[in-house]
Parts: structure tokens; C-alpha cells; sequence
């Protein structure tokens, strides 16, 4: 019994130590498919096979082997809207907004949070945060100020400032997960490439797009979708597919976010996958332990959004996401941004911590400090929208 025991620890250790790497000289060699050369191996050379041909390719393969399906059909949908309180002493003005979703006698409720600046000229731009933290962050009455969501700063920058959280569309628990999006949806939970908690997640910021494309208030052609960690992999994936996003920001998004999957840094595929079997789809368990079988990895998730601008963080102390791989994919996405002109201003290795590089279509920072969403990254969030909208501050 006692041997069983030392056993299974030890089955338990080797397990964790393969699936955590810190060591950047354990990274294994690998190589990365290629963004710019179609499953047919035919090489993209235009904007327009990239768009035709490749494009819609790797939004598949994300599909089918990752995120999940992503359904865009519903019966109707309804915004119940209404003047709220105005706050930060008169600079701006909480909207409330309830989005409707209806599909087969069933219904999705998202509430919008909303501050729209006071005393600028409309229409204005907007950031939109998907939630992955408490409700409280995002207190439209500023009665709770949280780093997290810093509305005073985005406010008196000219921007009107929104947050949805993610339990609205799904739960981020393996249980509950398809209380949500997935109730309109069921035929997704069979699918092996259908939708899960990830994917309803980015679908929620889609439809708060289709509520910003009624209020005539907002830029609906400025709107930066923000968000933080595993919020941060559903900002990828929403900007990746719904191209009304002007600006992505993924901020400490790491494995199955902004960050390779082939170093196998920090997390891994597997754990992730066992840890969250809700956040994406079956067919990404076949990946476990086997990174290297992928057909994408997730410079080709940065390359969907081109040539709209992608903003990717990490934090000095969270190796957990990988901050080179972080690096490394906005690299190697940047040949697709080539094929429209674009020229990143990335060095060809990673910047020194607090030494951000916005004034660039792919954007980076490593900031000093853990893992979280704070007024520093969202200050350079800030500069970065301003730079490519052309707001002069
Ligand atoms: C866990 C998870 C990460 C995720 C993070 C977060 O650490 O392993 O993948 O990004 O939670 O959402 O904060």
C-alpha cells in the first residue's frame, strides 16, 4: 500500500514537471506551421489569397480543433435601454443596457455596462471589457473604483468605456457552463467542434457590437474589445472572427491565448484542458501532450485579426503565460500584416519590462509585476487606440 502510494506520487510529480517547463533552455525545438502557405502548400503571396484562400482556412481549423463552432443565427434580438445616473461628478453617464437574445423560445440576457463621456462630441470611441472577474469591477456607479476596469481614465481620455460579464453567456464552471448561449444552441454540446464556454464568451462580445451599431453615441468603427486572461483568449477569438472589432487587446492571455502552444511554457495544453475541459472544444483534448499535431498554433489566432491592430501583454511574474511565446507569436504574425502594408515596429526580441511598444500594428508590453489587468496597461491601451484612430492627446 505504502509503495502503491509513493507511486502515485511520483506518477503525480512527473506528471506536473512535464506539464509546467520554466526553463527556457528545456524549450523543445519545433516548428511552426506556416501562416502564409495554404493546406494545399500552395505559398500566399497577395492580400487577396490571404483573405480567399488561407484566411478562411485557419478560421476553420481554430474552429474545428479549438474554439468551437461559433452560430450567428438567432430568432431576434432586443436592447431594453435606459438613462442612468450620472457619475464622476458630471464627466460622464451610465446608460444601462439589457441585450436580448431569443432563439427557439429560449433567451440570453447580457447587461451592458456603459459610461459615455459628457461634454465630448459624439458619436465617441469605446473599449469593451469582457469580464472574467467579479461584477463589482465594473461598478457603473463608481461607488467601487477597481484597477481592473479603470472607467475614470478611459472616461477623461474621450472614450466611453463598457463591460459585460462572462457568466451571462456562460458560466466558467464545468457544470454550468451551457447555462447560457448554449440553451439557444444545444445542438453545439454534441458537436465535437461545437461552441463552448470560450467561444459563447466571444459571441457575447459580438452581440454587444451589434447593440453598439444602434447607439448613435458610439464610434461603432472604434471599438476595442479588451480582455484579461482567459477574458483575453475570448478578445482573440472575438476579434479574430467578427471583423467590426477596430483594435484587439489580449492581455495575459497565454496558453490558448496570445501565446505558442509548440514551446510548451508554463502551461500546456493538456492542463489547461483538464483544468477547464469547458473552454474549448472536444476535439482540443486529441492535443494533449501532442502540441507539435496542431495544424495552427496561435500566431495564426493574432494573423485572423490583421490588419486591425493587436495589442498582446504579459506580466514580469507570470511565466505561466509565457511572455517570449507571447512575444513570439505577434513575430510571427507579422508577415501577414506585410501583405497589407503594415509594418510592425517589434524588435526582433522581446523589449525590457515597462518598455512598451505601442506605436506599432502589433503591439507589446511586459509590465513588472503578476499576473492581473492594471491602470498601467490600460494607460498604454489608451496611447495605443489614440495612435491608430489618430486622436491627438
Ligand atoms: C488559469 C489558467 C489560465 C488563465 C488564467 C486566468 O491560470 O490556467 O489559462 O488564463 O487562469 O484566466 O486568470
Amino acid at each position: 500500500m505504502k509503495n502503491l502510494l509513493l507511486l502515485l506520487a511520483l506518477v503525480v510529480l512527473l506528471t506536473e514537471a512535464r506539464a509546467q517547463n520554466y526553463d527556457e533552455s528545456k524549450v523543445p525545438p519545433y516548428t511552426l506551421p506556416d501562416v502564409l502557405k495554404t493546406t494545399g502548400r500552395k505559398k500566399v503571396k497577395s492580400e487577396k489569397t490571404w483573405e480567399n484562400v488561407r484566411r478562411p482556412e485557419i478560421r476553420k481549423l481554430f474552429e474545428d480543433n479549438i474554439y468551437g463552432q461559433t452560430p450567428t443565427r438567432y430568432d431576434s434580438i432586443r436592447y431594453v435601454v435606459s438613462e442612468g445616473q450620472s457619475v464622476m461628478e458630471g464627466r460622464a453617464k451610465h446608460r444601462e443596457v439589457l441585450i436580448e437574445v431569443f432563439r427557439q423560445g429560449k433567451q440570453v440576457k447580457i447587461d451592458l455596462v456603459l459610461l459615455l463621456p459628457s461634454n465630448v462630441e459624439r458619436p465617441v470611441p469605446v473599449f469593451v471589457l469582457i469580464n472574467n472577474r467579479g461584477k463589482e469591477n465594473t461598478d457603473p456607479s463608481r461607488k467601487i473604483k477597481s484597477e481592473f476596469w479603470p472607467a475614470e481614465m478611459v472616461i477623461d481620455s474621450g472614450y466611453a468605456v463598457a463591460a459585460f460579464h462572462v457568466s451571462d453567456l456562460a458560466p466558467d464552471n464545468k457544470d454550468t457552463y451551457s447555462n447560457g448561449v448554449l440553451q439557444l444552441y444545444p445542438e453545439q454540446l454534441a458537436a465535437d467542434n461545437g461552441m463552448r464556454a470560450i467561444g459563447a464568451w466571444a459571441w457575447g462580445a459580438s452581440r454587444v457590437m451589434d447593440y453598439f451599431g444602434t447607439d448613435t453615441d458610439i464610434d461603432a468603427k472604434k471599438v476595442v474589445v479588451v480582455g484579461h486572461s482567459r477574458g483575453g483568449k475570448a478578445s482573440l477569438w472575438a476579434a479574430a472572427q467578427d471583423r467590426r472589432f477596430a483594435i484587439c487587446v489580449t492581455n495575459c492571455s497565454g496558453n490558448t491565448g496570445a501565446a505558442l502552444a509548440r514551446r510548451q511554457f508554463g502551461e500546456r495544453i493538456s492542463r489547461i484542458n483538464t483544468t477547464f475541459p469547458h473552454w474549448f472544444n472536444n476535439n482540443y483534448k486529441k492535443y494533449n501532450d501532442r502540441e507539435n499535431a496542431l495544424p495552427v498554433d496561435q500566431h495564426m489566432l493574432i494573423a485572423l485579426v490583421a490588419p486591425r491592430p493587436v495589442y498582446a501583454t504579459n506580466a514580469s511574474k507570470d511565466l505561466w503565460a509565457d511572455p517570449k511565446g507571447t512575444f513570439l507569436s505577434l513575430k510571427n504574425a507579422e508577415r501577414v500584416y506585410g501583405l497589407y502594408e503594415m509594418r510592425s515596429a517589434l524588435p526582433a526580441d522581446p523589449p525590457g519590462i515597462n518598455e512598451p511598444i505601442i506605436r506599432s500594428p502589433l503591439a507589446y508590453h511586459i509590465r513588472e509585476g503578476e499576473h492581473n489587468l492594471t491602470a498601467y496597461d490600460w494607460g498604454n491601451f489608451i496611447h495605443f487606440a489614440n495612435y491608430h484612430f489618430k486622436i491627438s492627446k
